[in-house]
């Protein structure tokens, strides 16, 4: 939510922005806006609203020959969508420019107090009251730009990522966090900053992840970071693993797409190393609790938000199913506020791709405050949420950038089963059982690939379907987190509206909405249920609704029953979400694309929702 670059060293200081504020639009694309500065110490500042190439049109003939500068991409918080409202921002002498992701709560008070003391203000924005209010302590205090900022971010209240550079001392990029993600890249005698690394993975692997107040002065040489009281910490370096084939579209017409078809990879990568076919067995190398401690869990919380919770939900059939562990799924934004009865033995399980929203990662804070362990499911190696658990465990997904989040999904639900099975061979668990459910999973990618096989018929299917105004999805047992999650997918990137439920609560509300111009999407693979399920069709069916069903065989009643089909491999029941919602993705996906819409950038949504 909101991107922030920098860099200082010989390079082009113009196009290393650009390129790296491209790698970052999916965190926010309302506007864009760079500030350089040049060899004479002078700072210009270039934005645009809508997405960067508008700004990197507008900069096409600048030649520039800055010696910094830092970048930012937006998603408007405070202020709409306008140039003036763009960052970066100056202070009232244009000699400091600050960029910003976060929301500054306080900014009223300290406007106030600002316009008393004569600062002029051009936008609506929270953060350009940062700026002047930096500019006012480095003025009447004649203390460095530095203890400025501390001064000025100990006022503060809220959160904050920010760089900044000024005309006053113009041999250094300032940032600093609070709540807001920054990754500092060490290059040969140049320095990068950014919110996540895919912004600068093309030009260094060697980074420093900034704790929450912390502050960061980067020259060409060096990278010294202090906390808010003014003294120097020593920082380990880390190394990035991924590479830049990960985060590049590789052929494909969308991220999405790409990362629609890279869940059967993404799935073998999250099971290297873990699965012990022998052994019927799961092996963890991060979940840092014994297996005592493991043993006397007596319940299992698992928050999150959106599609993680979705994956939270499959999680708690399947911890349940398979471990006896009773288990309690909350949304992090309500877990944080509602004071939840938190017990000696439970633990709280995170779950989120980005490893950076802000409601898990503070419901995540609320439980260790309450003195409990928590482990995280996190993609993104070395994010807030991975280094603040005591545990956990990686999804191995690789990067995801389209901001619908697709392979994350499956591999948080395959890891979910991973976690269920190693905590029932913990318990009651047979070695055999353990056996039978790893054999089966490790047939789930290719039966993935038989689903991604059908692309094309998909794509017929959404074509017929591309003018509903609604849709339903319907699943029972591990299938109605599906459905949640194909209404979701369709909702985020088609703009269409759609409801998730289980199947059997339909007739109790959401019947009365079907007609002929609703279409149902039924989750009917296999299982217990699956004659419920049936008898869900075929009351859909009386009221003229159109029916698009995701089944194992195509019997006799379906076929009588249902408008459009796609047969997906059978699975056991447990891992049928891993398979069911990949006909799901790909129906909105071609869905928007039909449509024509942005389906890698869905209006108003960022990836990685940093804010409340
Ligand atoms: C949906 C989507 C969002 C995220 C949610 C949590 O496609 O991407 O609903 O799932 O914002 O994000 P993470 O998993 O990064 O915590």
């Amino acid at each position: 939510m909101c991107g922030i670059v920098g860099y200082i060293g010989k390079g082009n200081v113009k196009e290393i922005l650009l390129d790296s504020l491209q790698r970052l639009e999916y965190r926010g694309y309302d506007s864009a806006g760079i500030a350089l500065l040049d060899t004479s110490n002078k700072i210009e500042i270039f934005k645009k609203t809508g997405r960067i190439s508008n700004l990197r049109l507008d900069l096409h003939s600048v030649n520039s020959q800055a010696k910094m500068g830092i970048g930012h991409t937006r998603w408007a918080t405070h202020g709409g969508v306008t140039n003036e409202n763009a960052h970066p921002h100056f202070d009232c002498g244009n000699n400091i420019a600050l960029v910003h992701n976060g929301i500054i709560e306080n900014y009223n008070v300290l406007k106030n107090l600002l316009e008393k003391k004569g600062h002029k203000f051009n936008s609506e924005t929270d953060t350009e009251i940062l700026v002047h209010l930096i500019e006012d302590i480095y003025k009447t205090e004649k203390i460095s730009l530095e203890e400025s900022v501390i001064k000025a971010l100990n006022l503060v209240q809220g959160t904050y990522g920010i760089a900044l550079i000024s005309s006053y001392e113009p041999n250094k990029i300032i940032c600093a966090r609070n709540g807001s993600p920054l990754v500092v890249g060490m290059g040969q005698n140049e320095m990068f900053v950014a919110s996540d690394v895919n912004a600068i993975i093309p030009y260094t692997r060697n980074v420093i992840y900034l704790e929450d107040k912390e502050m960061v002065v980067i020259n060409e040489e060096n990278c010294n970071t202090f906390n808010l009281n003014y003294e120097k910490i020593v920082k380990p370096i880390s190394k990035v693993e991924w590479d830049l084939e990960a985060i590049s579209q590789n052929g494909y017409e969308t991220f999405m797409l790409k990362e629609i078809f890279e869940q059967p990879d993404a799935m073998l990568n999250a099971m290297r190393g873990r699965v012990n076919l022998p052994e019927g067995a799961i092996k963890f190398g991060g979940l840092n609790l014994t297996e005592a401690e493991t043993r006397d869990i007596s319940r299992i919380i698992i928050t999150a938000c959106g599609t993680s919770w979705h994956a939270a939900l499959v999680g708690e059939y399947l911890i349940e199913t398979f471990a006896k562990i009773p288990v309690e799924v909350d949304y992090a934004s309500e877990f944080r506020y509602r004071n939840p009865i938190i017990q000696k033995n439970d633990i709280l399980l995170v779950i989120s791709q980005s490893g950076e929203t802000l409601d898990t990662l503070e419901a995540l804070r609320e439980a260790k405050r309450k003195g409990i362990k928590v482990l995280g499911i996190t993609n993104v190696v070395g994010s807030t949420i991975a280094r603040e658990c005591d545990g956990g465990i990686y999804l191995h997904a690789g990067p995801e950038i389209g901001v619908a989040s697709t392979k994350a999904f499956t591999n948080q639900v395959i890891v979910m089963i991973m976690l269920a099975i190693y905590l029932g061979r913990l318990k009651h668990m047979s070695f055999y059982e353990g056996q039978r459910l790893l054999n089966e999973l490790n047939k789930i990618p290719e039966k993935v690939n038989e689903v991604l096989k059908q692309a094309e018929k998909i794509k017929a299917i959404a074509k017929k379907y591309q003018y509903a105004k609604n849709f339903l999805y319907l699943g029972r047992g591990f299938n109605y987190p599906v459905a949640l999650e194909g209404a979701l997918k369709l909702k985020e990137i088609s703009y269409i509206h759609a409801e998730g439920y289980p199947a059997a609560e339909m007739k109790h509300g959401p019947i009365a909405l079907i007609d002929e111009n609703m279409p149902v999407v039924f989750l009917a693979t296999t299982g217990p249920l699956y004659d419920k399920v049936i008898s869900n069709i075929r009351e859909v069916k009386a009221r003229n609704g159109r029916i698009i069903a995701i089944v194992n065989q195509l019997t006799d009643d379906l076929s009588k029953y249902t408008d459009d089909v796609v047969i997906v491999p059978e699975t056991f029941e447990e891992f049928s979400p891993l398979v069911n919602v990949v006909p799901l993705q790909l129906l909105a996906y071609y869905i928007a694309r039909e449509k024509n819409l942005d389906v890698d950038k869905p209006r108003n949504l960022a990836k990685s929702v940093t804010v409340e």
